[in-house]
């Protein structure tokens, strides 16, 4: 098992840094978050959840339980580096990433079962490739704890709110919102994160921090791939 973990808060650029690291390795780089997210959506779109993300009966709550292990979660790439995420086949890469999921997933992923299904997911994805970059909140710490690279990526609270609202802004789907609902739906999810009884974020005694606050994108990347080189891990052969 070849996998590089990064785990981290949320919009800390986890998910561009392990992208272009992956591509750089040739390595399949996985979005545990999309994931997250996906059986968020699934659950929204059943009534499985509110709009608060908790659960709206002990029937619902079942579902919930049992359905997060049926679902089929993959990926497909536009040749420009956009993911497109699949759920049971249909594009689901922009209804995953509004506010409305992002206020429910935490929840949502707190639920034990949710968890298990979708780690063993994760596990498999990283035993079948030969090498994997996978970015979450547990993959140091649960999925991958044997992993010789482990990140732990950080930025300060402003600086996060700041590019997530500059990204929202870019692809035009602010809503309304500013950078401060911004700032505390970042807050809520990170006290949510760290707060769960089940495999919380949490730094992994061996990862390495990397705080971005006042770097470039290109020096983090730099930096995540030189720990990779020094780690010893190689560039996978094209096959
Ligand atoms: O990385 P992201 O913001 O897209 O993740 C969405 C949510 O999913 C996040 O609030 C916490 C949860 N998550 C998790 O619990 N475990 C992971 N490995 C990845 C994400």
């Amino acid at each position: 098992m070849n996998a590089i973990a990064i785990d981290g808060f949320s919009s800390t650029g986890k998910s561009s840094v392990a992208k272009i690291l992956a591509q750089r390795l040739g390595y399949l780089y996985v979005d545990t978050g999309a994931m997250y997210r996906a059986v968020a959506l699934h659950a929204l779109r059943n009534g499985w959840v509110g709009p608060d993300g908790s659960s709206v009966n002990a029937a619902a709550a079942e579902a919930l339980r049992s359905g997060a292990g049926t679902l089929d979660i993959r990926w497909r790439w536009e040749a420009s580096g956009q993911q497109h995420t699949l759920l049971n086949g249909e594009d689901v890469e922009a209804q995953i990433r509004t506010m409305e999921i992002s206020q429910i997933v935490s929840k949502v992923s707190a639920v034990p079962e949710v968890r298990r299904a979708l780690v063993a997911q994760q596990q498999k994805l990283g035993t079948d490739s030969p090498g994997v970059v996978m970015d979450g909140r547990d993959i140091g710490t649960v999925v991958f704890p044997e992993a010789k690279l482990k990140i732990f990526m950080t930025a300060r609270p402003d600086v996060r709110a700041a590019r997530r609202f500059a990204e929202m802004e870019a692809k035009g789907s602010t809503d309304g919102l500013s950078v401060q609902d911004i700032a505390a739906n970042l807050a809520q999810r990170d006290a949510e994160d760290q707060a769960r009884l089940d495999s919380p974020l949490l730094k992994a005694q061996d990862a390495l921090v990397l705080d971005n606050s006042d770097l470039t994108f290109d020096q983090a990347v730099e930096q995540a791939y030189t720990w990779a080189r020094e780690r010893g891990f190689a560039t996978a052969q094209p096959h």
